[in-house]
């Protein structure tokens, strides 16, 4: 990882120029150690376009002690670290509710660090990590023993979900251990359960219910899922794991939510059928979340990339993607996540059947969606629901996901004119692939602000791991 651990730190006291702290010339200043005998260096951000709740206003952020003490037209203090921001967006920090983060024994596809120096480098300032890891997330104490773990090597923070479980007892200690939600994965579960009985997924949507604790659910139904025989091309695949098993899980699930009533939250959905039959029930209980690549690739691109654009959900015909898009944009879906889901290159570029599903996704995202933005395809305010305020609602951020006084310090600078294309041969995550390689963006991450903490700019990683603290479910962020 090309990370830097020092970091450009002024003094309070230090006499300095506006020159001196104007972007670019901040990298020349000598780098002391970060944190001062008096703790967290304050921060000032002067002179941005703020986006604070439906709008953009131009002033300036102190944020001291790693939360925003005050948003202003003018701010007269000096901080320890300033940021001349004329030409920048500042938006709250991204929150990706689905991410594969491994480590432990998956460590060689992605560990704590490259995978929370990726989101620094997206713009995520919080991530929730899926349990499909080895060992698996499956009891309180895997949950624990994961958090230890991540704690001294994260760059931004980072909340865990759980497997499903159908016992109670064990499921209130996932919920007090910290879990964010179970996960319920249809297509074939991580703790063993029997998901084609209705008997056993009620008996997990009442512990969900009781505990209370949300369930997340990858919705494809199992029994319609292609059987095995030979598939020579990952178009014929993406073909044959049809539609029709997200559709029939969806409805099970719904059927069986509205006996219950406990919350669940749909993950990357791929069809607008779906979400459709997901927002028609007027129930706060639920909830639904898409991707970037299911909402901009479609089975053209299989067909040019093969495994490079091999995910699960996999991607849908062109018709689909437009109005997934189409309903994203009108706010149907309540939030937007990543699925970053890394493999090496050698687990994906394999025969169909044999290949890992799966892309890394967090460093891809917000350029792609600013550059929906600069398009006219996508408000920003859309843009910010989806990716930040949504998610921090859903899973209970309370600080998180808006920029005002007392909000966590958690921001991201962005550059809505600077130009790029996507090259994963730059990515901090561990795999360098993506079915959106060489895609042009307007619009880019200048800078990331963790717990008030600069951990990424212009293409450096400023941060250190243990800037990012672990997320814990009912902790308010
Ligand atoms: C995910 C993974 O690799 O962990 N893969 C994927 O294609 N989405 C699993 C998942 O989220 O279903
Ligand atoms: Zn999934």
């Amino acid at each position: 990882m090309n990370a830097k651990h020092g970091q450009t730190t002024l003094s309070r006291k230090t006499a300095y120029s506006y020159a001196q702290i104007a972007l670019g010339t901040l990298n020349n200043l000598k780098s002391p150690e970060r944190e001062s005998s008096t703790g967290l260096p304050s921060l000032i951000i002067r002179d941005a376009h703020i986006w604070t709740k439906n709008a953009t206003t131009r002033g300036s952020i102190l944020v001291e002690r790693g939360r925003i003490q005050k948003i202003a037209r003018r701010i007269i203090e000096r901080a320890d670290e300033e940021i001349l921001a004329r030409r920048l967006l500042v938006l709250p920090g991204l929150i990706d509710g689905h991410v594969h983060l491994r480590d432990m024994k998956l460590s060689y596809k992605e560990d704590f660090t490259t995978g929370t120096t990726a989101a620094a480098a997206g713009g995520f300032t919080s991530v929730i990590d899926m349990p499909n890891s080895l060992p698996p997330t499956d009891s309180a104490e895997r949950l624990v023993e994961r958090t230890k773990r991540a704690s001294g090597k994260i760059l931004v923070n980072v909340g865990f979900h759980a497997a499903a479980l159908d016992d109670y007892d064990k499921v209130r200690a996932m919920k007090a251990a910290g879990a964010f939600s179970m996960k319920l994965y249809l297509p074939s579960p991580i703790a063993p359960l029997d998901v084609n009985d209705d008997k056993v997924v009620v008996r997990v949507l009442s512990a969900a219910k009781r505990t209370p604790l949300l369930l997340t659910v990858h919705a494809e139904d199992r029994t319609k899922l292609p059987r095995t025989r030979e598939i020579e091309t990952f178009a014929e695949l993406v073909r044959l794991r049809r539609g029709n098993a997200e559709t029939s899980a969806v409805r099970r699930i719904l059927r069986l939510q509205r006996r219950i009533g406990c919350r669940v939250h749909f993950c990357h959905v791929s069809l607008r059928s779906t979400l459709s039959a997901i927002s028609s029930r007027p129930s706060s209980c639920l909830s639904s979340e898409v991707t970037p690549h299911h909402t901009l690739l479609s089975e053209d691109h299989v067909r040019r990339l093969g495994w490079k654009a091999w995910m699960v959900p996999p991607l849908r015909s062109p018709k689909d993607t437009r109005q997934l898009f189409r309903a994203m944009k009108m706010g149907i879906p309540t939030i937007m996540a990543t699925d970053h889901a890394p493999h090496t290159i050698k687990e994906k570029a394999r025969p169909p059947r044999k290949s890992s599903p799966g892309i890394p996704g967090l460093e891809t995202a917000l350029p792609l969606m600013l550059t929906m933005v600069n398009k006219g395809r996508l408000s920003l305010g859309r843009l910010v629901s989806l990716l930040s305020t949504n998610p921090a609602k859903l899973f209970d951020l309370r600080s998180k996901g808006i920029l005002e006084n007392g909000a966590d310090g958690d921001l991201v600078l962005v550059d809505l004119k600077k130009r790029g294309r996507i090259d994963p041969e730059k990515f901090f995550s561990k795999a360098h692939y993506s079915p959106f390689e060489g895609w042009k963006t307007e619009g880019a991450v200048h800078t990331t602000v963790v717990n008030g903490l600069i951990v990424y700019r212009e293409g450096e990683i400023l941060g250190k791991p243990g800037d990012g603290k672990v997320l814990k479910s009912g902790g308010h962020g």
